[in-house]
């Protein structure tokens, strides 16, 4: 019997009757011989595709058509432009665009940095959503299909693949240039946009050192949060107060607060300064960071009883009389203490910044 003989071996639109399943139906030569289309039709229908509706899409050409083109087009052309607005912002910042980096005054871009990352990253995102929901409901045929679900087979896939390649034939990207392309443009956008924050992962973040320094340094005021300067005698002895480098935005520096403690009398007889830092406190002043070496939590209660500033986080404690090394608790490096003089005005001011990182310890913190 020759394949032409065969159940099911004419046209696609014509098959004979149904037996003994598709792969014995029809010969991979005779699938191979058929055109897209036919396989489409031949697959739903020994699918048991039934198709109930359709609705059209606009004619190639009509001005329906082009009309819809072109706000599919825009909408993926604003959402490309989002797209590199984001990259401007984002690889821009520090380059030809002010720095990102909170610097402790007041700095417009700063503030504006991140809110406008994420405004055009979600107009990227929204534009390109709108330009697929425009595209879909204006330019492609609205079919309404029932099919039961069957296993696979050499027929299902082959079929199966001239289905998945018709309907990209329905989607008219090949000849719908102007969509093709501005869907191009605003997907290479995206794609910028997602890749250009994995700069930030062969950026050297420890340019500037910007975790071993502060705002603190040679001849900068020591300052209450009001700003007022403070003279040796304005506190009484085994007192703290928290004060601030005297810069804009100093008070907001989260890194710069520090303890300035008037120590007692009894105090001073037992002061055993860290090796190397004899001379950093002033009188019977010394002045320590407040944010505490475990985990950066602020160090605010100081019992002068016992001469321990207590971390209120994980209860570390710290020995003001011992260099504010820890005695207790998790922390395990000595609070980092600021050196102090007086300016000609007998005002404190410090005499450098920390001469090492203040905060938690981190995983390369010897070597930056
Ligand atoms: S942050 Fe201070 S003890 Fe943990």
């Amino acid at each position: 019997m020759s394949t032409h003989d065969r159940a099911g071996s004419g046209p696609a639109d014509e098959p004979g009757p149904l037996h003994g399943g598709p792969d014995d139906d029809y010969t991979p030569e005779q699938l191979a011989g058929m055109d897209r289309e036919e396989l489409n039709r031949l697959g739903a229908r020994y699918d048991g595709v039934e198709v109930l509706h359709v609705d059209p899409p606009p004619a190639p050409g009509s001005a329906l058509e082009k009309q819809a083109s072109r706000q599919v087009a825009g909408a993926f052309g604003i959402a490309g432009l989002f797209g590199i607005a984001f990259f401007v912002v984002y690889a821009g910042s520090g380059w030809f665009l002010p720095s990102w980096q909170w610097a402790s005054e007041d700095n417009g871009w700063s503030a504006l940095y991140t809110p406008a990352l994420g405004l055009t990253m979600g107009g990227a995102l929204i534009f390109i959503g709108v330009g697929l929901v425009l595209f879909v409901k204006k330019l492609l045929p609205h079919e309404t299909a029932v099919q039961d679900k069957h296993d696979g087979s050499h027929f299902d896939r082959t079929t199966t693949a001239a289905t998945l390649m018709g309907g990209l034939d329905k989607t008219g990207f090949p000849r719908r240039k102007m969509i093709g392309r501005s869907l191009g443009f605003a997907g290479g956008a995206m794609g910028l946009m997602l890749i250009a924050p994995l700069g930030g992962l062969i950026k050297n973040p420890n340019k500037g050192n910007p975790l071993g320094t502060t705002e603190w340094a040679e001849g900068v005021r020591l300052v209450r949060d009001d700003g007022s300067p403070i003279r040796p005698g304005d506190q009484e002895p085994g007192s703290l107060e928290t004060v601030f480098p005297a810069v804009p935005g100093g008070n907001r520096a989260a890194d710069a607060a520090t303890m300035l403690i008037r120590l007692r009398p009894e105090q001073m007889a037992v002061l055993e300064p860290r090796e190397g830092q004899a001379d950093f406190g002033y009188g019977d002043y010394v002045a320590y960071s407040k944010i505490c070496t475990h985990a950066g939590c602020p160090v605010s209660l100081y019992e002068q009883e016992t001469s321990r500033i207590l971390c209120p986080c994980h209860q570390s404690q710290f020995d003001v009389t011992q260099g504010a090394k820890p005695v207790f608790g998790p922390a395990s490096r000595s609070l980092p203490e600021l050196p102090i003089t007086l300016d000609d005005e007998g005002y404190f001011v410090a005499r450098s910044d920390y001469i090492e990182a203040v905060g938690p310890t981190y995983w390369n913190r010897e070597r930056i």
